[in-house]
């Protein structure tokens, strides 16, 4: 289901949508984590097409208005992107942008991940989202059926699970009351709970945080890198 869109904190924010097709639209300096989440993927990507040449199917989970397309596309990462959102006006965005730079689209999909089905793909990455979500075993179980090779996923990983759901308070006039989840995830369950579903974790510094307590909305994030790989079958 995706969730009431009036409830749903991604839709109520003018000064984030502008923000975020601005993005996208490659009129804003490209993030930090888009940089590294690139460099990251690109050696998987370049691997992948020694043994198929064909760009490899990639879908961006949360992909907001699609900017991380534009990261790939000017390193030359060729993959065949797919953009993921359950946000109605984040999809808009994307769609609008993809429009105007003259790709298609359809290749912006309206979904909640959590109850993503029948697609396949070969690559997932996962920027700055699943931190949102109730709980993180739902969104992985759904990307792990996807049959990737590789998740890439930048997130609040820490020692331990914090459950925190709270006001946003950074919305627009009028939907200040909302509440959101801004979860810290333990590194340990999320690599038991992947390694559970065949794949091997390895988790990376942010470039940018360098181990720093981050606030995002004045709650705390300690970003980092999980990359999760497909353990060879036996
Ligand atoms: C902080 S934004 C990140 C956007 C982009 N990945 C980036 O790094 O700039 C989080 C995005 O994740 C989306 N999102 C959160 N939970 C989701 C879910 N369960 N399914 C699909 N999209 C989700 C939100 O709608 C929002 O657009």
């Amino acid at each position: 289901m995706i969730p009431d869109t009036e409830l749903n904190i991604w839709e109520h924010s003018e000064s984030l949508r502008t923000l975020c097709l601005r993005r996208a639209l490659g009129q804003e300096p490209e993030m930090d984590c888009a940089a590294q989440g690139a460099a990251i993927l690109a050696p998987l990507v370049g691997r992948a097409r020694e043994k198929n040449p064909a760009p490899p199917r990639l879908l961006d989970v949360g992909c907001g208005g699609g900017h991380f397309h534009g990261s790939l596309a000017r390193r030359g990462i060729a993959v065949d992107y797919h953009g993921l959102d359950y946000s109605p006006s984040m999809c808009g965005i994307a769609r609008q942008a993809f429009g105007r730079l003259g790709l298609d689209p359809a290749r912006i999909i309206l979904e909640d991940v959590r109850q993503l089905r029948d697609f396949q793909c070969q690559f997932v990455v996962m920027i700055n989202v699943l931190s949102f979500n109730a709980d993180f075993r739902e969104p992985l179980d759904r990307l792990a059926a996807t049959g990737a090779e590789a998740m890439i996923i930048r997130d609040n990983f820490g020692p331990k699970t914090i459950v925190r759901w709270e006001p946003d308070g950074y919305l627009d006039p009028g939907h200040n009351h909302l509440k959101g989840y801004w979860n810290q995830w333990s590194k340990k369950e999320v690599a038991a709970f992947l390694a559970d579903l065949g794949y091997r974790s390895s988790f990376a510094p942010d470039a940018r945080a360098k181990g720093r307590v981050e606030l995002v909305v004045d709650k705390p994030y300690r970003w980092s890198w999980l990359v999760a790989e497909k353990s060879a079958k036996p």
